[in-house]
């Protein structure tokens, strides 16, 4: 099977524009959508105003999400004031969650379609010009949308998603994904490696693989550890990298996989979400502080170069002011390079929404993640520090934001550097960099090439 997508991605015809939230899975999601809706004759725009369609892919893991989304669907009404042909599509998990009350919304949505109906967006399209409304937002256990090319909308052309399978079947109980993205199920892994293939033969250096728990990856015999090494040999120049393994998951066949491959970047994210065994019960997580942080040893004990990074949320349901410091402590002990840290926010429908009461005030909420995004920015310059004077094998990805002077890229460990521009170097290249400085955020070095 070929990965190319042979159809001119624009060009003059009915054009659709695509806006996405949320993670990464969805970025790639939207990719499989343009595929599709080209197939059918759609030509993609990146204007606005140029569209004749507009999809907005949605996030629902948290309700500052969804209002940020009615905030653009509002502004999607005054566009069609200008332009009554327009259509405006809401796709992605809010679709799925919100279902009909989306088209009833009073906010002019035409079509709604969940994450397994894309295929289906065409016809959805047709019945919205037609003059009525699509919607579909049925599950599937089977789709994996792994026969379609995603077109690649990410324009640095270094680094590449790759979804690897779909939905979750954990249920933490304050999350909405098993909901809205249904039971896990993983793509063929012929099809993963061929589409890696086509990325790197295209120029693409990086691959990340995708999913929402990436270590219950199974094809048959090929488990995650296994199709991470095949991804792997396609090149040592392919760097490989994932998202997200859950810590309950996290065996040591993948340690040892990673640990052997130089090209599979030493990086993992591996979210914690609290660091109180109370509280990681009540979330369902399936794991204690003191496995995870086994885990955490296993992993330095393989890869004591490998940074670590989490997720943190800050007054879930009954969090005491234990609970609290038990995160920080974890976060301490743990000395994580970076963290997303987020503030409880109640579901509809989940389990801790059905049986747990919202019991931190929103005040209280706001006090405890202040103050563990405070730590976490002491721990990641305090991290960031432990790398100066050290050299990093940068893959480069292009002109840092600020300057045409300097460049930028990621080490391994994933960490972004910032350098001077050396002559005949560019995107898509290694080059290795001494680290001279840092802030919280960034790598400052200086780029050591051999002068001949
Ligand atoms: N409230 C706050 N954060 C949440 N997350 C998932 N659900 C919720 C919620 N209801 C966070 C978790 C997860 C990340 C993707 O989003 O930390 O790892
Ligand atoms: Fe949500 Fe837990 Fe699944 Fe992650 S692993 S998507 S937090 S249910």
């Amino acid at each position: 099977m070929s990965f190319t997508n042979l159809r001119p991605l624009t060009g003059e015809g009915k054009k659709i524009f695509i806006e996405t939230y949320g993670c990464q899975m969805n970025f790639g999601d939207s990719e499989i959508v343009v595929s599709i809706m080209q197939e059918e004759g759609y030509f993609y725009t990146e204007k606005m105003e140029e569209a004749d369609i507009i999809l907005i892919n949605t996030c629902s893991v948290r309700d500052n999400a969804e209002q940020r989304i009615w905030g653009r669907l509002n502004e999607m009404r005054r566009l069609r004031r200008k332009k009554p042909t327009l259509l405006v599509g809401v796709i992605g998990c809010m679709a799925e969650r919100l279902k009909e009350q989306l088209l009833e919304s009073g906010k002019g949505v035409d079509i709604v379609a969940g994450p397994d109906t894309y295929r289906d967006l065409p016809k959805l399209c047709r019945e919205a010009e037609g003059g009525g409304k699509g919607i579909n937002t049925l599950l599937s256990t089977e789709e994996t949308y792994a026969d379609i090319a995603p077109v690649r909308l990410d324009k640095n052309g270094v680094s590449g998603f790759i979804s690897i399978m779909r939905g979750c079947n954990n249920f933490c109980s304050y999350c909405v994904v098993p909901y809205t993205r249904g039971r896990e199920r993983s793509r063929a892994h012929e099809t993963i490696v061929n589409e890696a293939r086509t990325l790197f033969e295209n120029g693409y250096r990086e691959v990340t693989l995708l999913g929402q728990n990436v270590n219950s990856y199974a094809d048959g015999e090929v488990n995650f550890p296994k199709l991470l090494a095949k991804v792997a040999e396609i090149s040592p120049l392919l760097r490989v990298r994932f998202a997200t393994s859950h810590p309950k998951d996290l065996s040591d066949e993948l340690i040892a996989t990673m640990a052997s491959y130089r090209n599979i970047c030493k990086a993992i994210h591996l979210p914690a979400q609290s660091g109180s065994n109370a509280q990681l019960e009540k979330m369902n997580r399936k794991y204690t502080r003191e496995w995870y942080l086994e885990r955490m040893a296993a992993i330095k004990r393989a890869m004591p170069d490998c940074a670590i990074t989490t997720d943190l949320i800050s007054g879930f349901c009954g969090e005491t002011l234990e609970d609290h410091e038990a995160t920080l402590s974890l976060m301490r002990e743990v000395g994580y390079a970076s963290a997303f840290m987020f503030k409880y926010s109640v579901r509809p429908d989940t389990f801790s929404a059905r049986h747990f009461e919202d019991d931190v005030p929103e005040e209280e909420k706001t006090r405890r993640l202040t103050e563990v995004i405070a730590l976490q920015n002491e721990l990641s310059l305090q991290n960031n520090r432990n790398d100066i004077g050290k050299t990093f094998e940068v893959l480069i990805e292009g002109s840092s934001k600020r300057s045409d002077k300097q460049l930028c890229g990621r080490t391994s460990q994933n960490k972004m550097v910032v350098f001077d521009r050396v002559e005949g170097y560019g995107a898509g290249d290694y080059i290795e960099v001494e680290i001279t400085d840092c802030s919280s955020a960034t790598l400052f070095g200086k780029a050591v090439v051999e002068v001949e």
